[in-house]
């Protein structure tokens, strides 16, 4: 099993090659390592947990509009790689609830893992970092004091302090704390410096 874990992570990186606004191999990486580690701690299936979440975004609306449907990379790799169809099935669903975007529950605690994994992702440091790479890449301002939307700080609102609230394993709960609290002591700091002091 960790031989096909390494082959998709060998996919995943050449999938994504250049991109990297907010969906580049590494963030796949870290989503791999984190839901395997909830999987552990859910006593869920680590197999269907680690190449669902290998192969989460490898059909994603942005990097694969085409196959975002069919997730047809994924199933390529998983059938050319032998896995038995009821395992992709399992996998193509836990795929098609992880994104925020979407917005849809999980059905079995391995999709839970995956989907608490990704939006992990979006909180805590790399949060940040990813957030002001995604604005950047579409030319957004960083900050929009009148608040006539779209800046990149518009954005901790519409999406990223929500996802604490949306975790579905006890684990991931407990890390989302940590990292929400990073994003609000990260919003204070930006505030304070934007109006002109440090305090
Ligand atoms: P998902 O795969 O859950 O649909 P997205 O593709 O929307 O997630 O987001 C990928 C990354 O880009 C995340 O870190 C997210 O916070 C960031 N991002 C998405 N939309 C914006 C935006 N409008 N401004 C800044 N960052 C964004
Ligand atoms: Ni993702």
């Amino acid at each position: 099993m960790s031989g096909l874990a390494d082959k998709a992570l060998a996919y995943a990186r050449e999938l994504f090659g250049g991109e990297m606004s907010g969906h580049d191999f590494y963030h796949t990486e870290r989503v791999y390592k984190t839901a395997l580690r909830l999987a552990e701690a859910e006593g869920a299936d680590a197999e269907i947990v680690a190449l669902a979440a290998i192969l989460h975004d490898a059909d994603d609306h942005k990097l694969s509009p085409e196959t975002c449907e069919t997730k047809a990379n994924a199933r390529r790799f998983l059938t050319e790689n032998g896995v038995e169809s009821a395992k992709i099935e399992r996998i193509i669903t836990i795929i098609g609830e992880v994104s925020f975007s979407v917005g849809k529950t999980p059905t079995s605690i391995e999709s839970a893992c995956v989907q608490d994994a990704d939006r992990l992702d979006a909180m805590g440091a790399v949060g940040v970092a990813r957030a002001f790479a995604f604005g950047g890449s579409r030319n957004r301002p960083i900050y929009d004091p009148e608040g006539s939307g779209g800046s990149t700080i518009g954005h901790f609102y519409d999406k990223l302090l929500q996802l604490k609230g949306l975790m579905n394993t006890a684990a991931a709960k407990l890390e989302a704390e940590k990292r929400d609290a990073f994003l609000r002591a990260f919003l204070d700091e930006f505030y304070a410096e934007w109006n002109g002091g440090t305090e």
